[in-house]
């Protein structure tokens, strides 16, 4: 059955669930505090790239199930059934997540909410902040005990966020132990054609919920640094991570997926959600329990500058005077989120040892060049290559593991090649005659 629902924040995470909550056939108002995205969603666009999302998102306006706003007054008297989609960054200087965005909605919405209703929260939190809301919420709320606070992680990946959101692994509902209320019951009408293709659907306290969205992104963080350590193992011995991978990977306790070693991870999540991990268990006197986590981090930031070093021994030894391609800006394919990119970091520390770098990437420039103002930037890959001493490809767009080396055979001053994701044949090149390098193998 029909639906009124809102959804809080409306960036990658909020557009997405609230126009996918209109595809399954909910009424939604998406709320931001952001009134250019809003005006922007409103006229059927998505202020991001995200496949398949724009046809989703023009649909459901179309048919008038999806409206957008910034009135939190238009928003509380809409519906009794709010998602909270807001970002929870990483805190200046500090390991901690910023939490000022999600009490935020939570300080403005509940004053005006005057009869039960369910606030479902859906974005990374440190565990514990669910029941603070909860209790902020009753304090603010006319409505008392009969607002409620639930939580929802969402496990979405960009660029793949639509399908990711009609047909997750797994839903997961945190509910407050201490006040059964009907968060489940609601829940489980919203996912109703979401819950009928057969996923998992469990049911636990509020402080389980949010420590299985941590829980799962410090165990895919710590995959992807174990390989990337083992890249570094590799290079020093004269061995080859990718074959490594392939093989332990086909031993199915262990799998293959999210064991491609390269520059690392980045983006708006991994990386600030492992610190602020770290940062709430020592809160809870439990910071040797991740202390692991730290060396995960330090695997991953060092492969960016390991990958400057052998840029740099690839150039002869200086990077000074040198121009280099660097192809990709997003953090990774499909998407142009340049948070925490490890393509920008790299090109900017190219750039602060005295290379030009000119930098393309098929969806990630104008929120590159926001963060980057002073990088170069060019048109096309064919632009970016333009009498370069070195090609990098630090993001794997299917675009650039489809180069061959006759593309830019012609347009390079030196043939060199170096795979920050090894994602292209290392054969094909030599055989051209390309210096080719990869990370983690000979
Ligand atoms: N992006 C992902 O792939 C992903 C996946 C799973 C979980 N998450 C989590 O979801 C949350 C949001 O992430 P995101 O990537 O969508 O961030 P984002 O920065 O793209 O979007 C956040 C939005 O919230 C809006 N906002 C801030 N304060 C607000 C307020 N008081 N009221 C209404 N709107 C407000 C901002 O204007 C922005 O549009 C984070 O906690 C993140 O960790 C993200």
């Amino acid at each position: 059955m029909s639906k009124r629902v809102t959804v809080f924040g409306t960036g990658y995470l909020g557009a997405t669930h609230a126009a996918c909550m209109a595809e399954i056939g909910h009424e939604v108002l998406g709320v931001d505090i952001d009134a250019a995205k809003i005006a922007k969603l409103e006229a059927g666009e998505v202020p991001f790239y995200e496949p398949g999302l724009d046809e989703v998102l023009k649909r459901n306006i179309e048919a008038g199930r999806l409206r957008f706003t910034t009135s939190y007054e238009e928003a509380a008297a809409w519906g009794d059934i709010h998602f909270l989609g807001v970002g929870t960054p990483q805190r200046r200087g500090e390991y901690a997540a910023d939490l000022r965005f999600v009490n935020s909605v939570v300080e403005k919405l509940a004053p005006l909410v005057t009869k039960p209703a369910v606030i479902f929260g859906k974005s990374t939190v440190p565990v514990g902040t669910a029941a603070n809301l909860g209790e902020l919420a009753r304090e603010l709320s006319p409505a008392g005990e009969g607002l409620e606070v639930a939580w929802n992680p969402e496990f979405l990946r960009e660029g793949f966020a639509v399908e990711d959101t009609l047909r997750p692994d797994r839903l997961v509902l945190g509910v407050d132990r201490d006040r059964p209320g009907r968060a489940e019951e609601v829940l489980r009408e919203i996912y109703a054609p979401i819950l009928e293709l057969g996923m998992p659907f469990i049911v636990t306290d509020l402080a389980t919920a949010e420590l299985v969205k941590v829980a799962a992104n410090s165990f895919l963080a710590t995959k992807i640094s174990f390989i990337n350590a083992m890249a570094e193992l590799c290079e020093a011995a004269g061995a080859d991570v990718t074959v490594l991978a392939d093989a332990i990977g086909h031993d199915k306790r262990i799998g293959r997926k999210f064991l491609n070693a390269g520059v690392g991870f980045g983006g708006g999540c991994l990386p600030k959600d492992i610190r602020a991990f770290m940062a709430r268990a020592g809160e809870l006197g439990a910071e040797h329990a991740l202390t692991f986590l730290r060396e995960v981090d330090n695997i991953n930031m060092r492969r960016r500058t390991r990958m400057v070093e052998i840029s740099r021994e690839l150039v002869g030894g200086s990077l000074l005077g040198s121009r280099v391609a660097v192809l990709g800006a997003a953090f990774k394919p499909d998407s142009d989120d340049v948070r925490d990119s490890p393509a920008l970091n790299v090109a900017g520390q190219l750039q602060l040892q005295g290379a030009t770098v000119n930098v393309f990437d098929p969806k990630a420039m104008e929120n590159a060049r926001r963060e980057f103002p002073t990088l170069g930037y060019s048109a096309s890959t064919e632009e970016a290559c333009q009498g370069a001493d070195l090609v990098l490809v630090v993001t794997e767009w299917k675009q650039f593991r489809e180069l061959v080396p006759a593309d830019l055979n012609k347009i390079v001053r030196r043939k060199r090649i170096f795979d920050g994701r090894n994602c292209i044949d290392p054969q094909v090149w030599r055989a051209a005659g390309w210096t080719y390098r990869g990370l983690g193998r000979p």
